[in-house]
């Protein structure tokens, strides 16, 4: 059988790590997007390997920034994926009252449009490909439904609903599509050694379950600690 692979939108933070090694677990290779080598050597150190991962670049908060990286799969000069995972943000946490213009709309760039271009990248490209096992997963956090972190609770409210929206234009297509719902914290294994947070390494196991288990489609699969990883809580996202 072919060796499926995984393209990751924000590979290089805690998150996109914690896919990356998911993906190489259960014997995928990765496609992660960096924006420069620097940070392709962060993201390689945190991972603790190069093998079956390639790192084009690509700056994706622009519009044609993950565009790119498919134009070139299409052209044959990287090679294909099935599966996206997408995870691009950033903690601003300034009150919504102090915000200049400027860093409100970086902020929703950086944690929600980087998220959208992702999306509007590579459904094309997934639903011409036509794999039956093709899944599209975005990483949400707790913050919206806590009101936490000024605009970034904004960034993530978008981003639950933009999965919402989704699921419901992928309901009869190839794509499995999914909200990996984290109201915990996550770092590279390590800081988490340091700080106490969850490994990189152990929160895996919530995207290796939704790349195994063709019933999580359409669901939010909720991670609040450790005792989530191993029977996992997912629940269909529309009514
Ligand atoms: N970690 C957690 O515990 C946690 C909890 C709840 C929700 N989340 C969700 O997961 C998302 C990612 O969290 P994380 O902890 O993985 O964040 P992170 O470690 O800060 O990584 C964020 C990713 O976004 C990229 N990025 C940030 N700013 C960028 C910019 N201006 N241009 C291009 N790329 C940029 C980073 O690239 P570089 O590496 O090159 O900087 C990195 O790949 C968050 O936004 C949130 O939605 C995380």
């Amino acid at each position: 059988m072919a060796i499926e692979r995984v393209l990751i939108v924000g590979a290089t933070g805690n998150i996109g790590v914690a896919a990356t090694i998911a993906a190489l677990r259960t014997k995928r290779e990765v496609l992660a997007i960096v924006r420069n080598k620097q940070s392709a050597e962060k993201y390689f150190k945190h991972v603790g390997t190069r093998d079956g991962i390639t790192t084009p670049e690509a700056d994706v908060t622009f519009e044609n920034g993950v565009q790119s990286v498919v134009d070139e799969v299409k052209a044959g000069k990287l090679p294909s994926f099935q599966h996206v995972y997408a995870t691009v943000g950033k903690w601003l946490g300034t009150p919504m009252h102090e915000i200049d213009m400027a860093s409100f709309r970086d902020e929703m760039n950086v944690a929600f449009e980087a998220n959208f271009f992702a999306y509007r990248a590579t459904i094309p490209y997934l639903l011409q490909q036509n794999n039956p096992n093709s899944t599209f997963t975005v990483c949400v956090g707790a913050a919206a439904q806590y009101g936490a972190g000024g605009v970034t609770a904004i960034t993530q409210g978008a981003l639950s609903a933009m999965v919402n929206a989704a699921i419901r234009e992928n309901q009869k297509t190839n794509i499995r599509i999914n909200e990996a719902y984290l109201a915990a914290r996550v770092e590279y294994d390590s800081d988490a050694e340091k700080s106490g947070a969850m490994k990189a390494s152990e929160y895996s196991r919530c995207y290796e379950n939704i790349l195994s288990k063709p019933e999580i489609d359409g669901c939010a699969v909720k991670v609040s600690g450790k005792q989530d990883l191993d029977e996992p809580k997912y629940e269909k996202k529309l009514g």
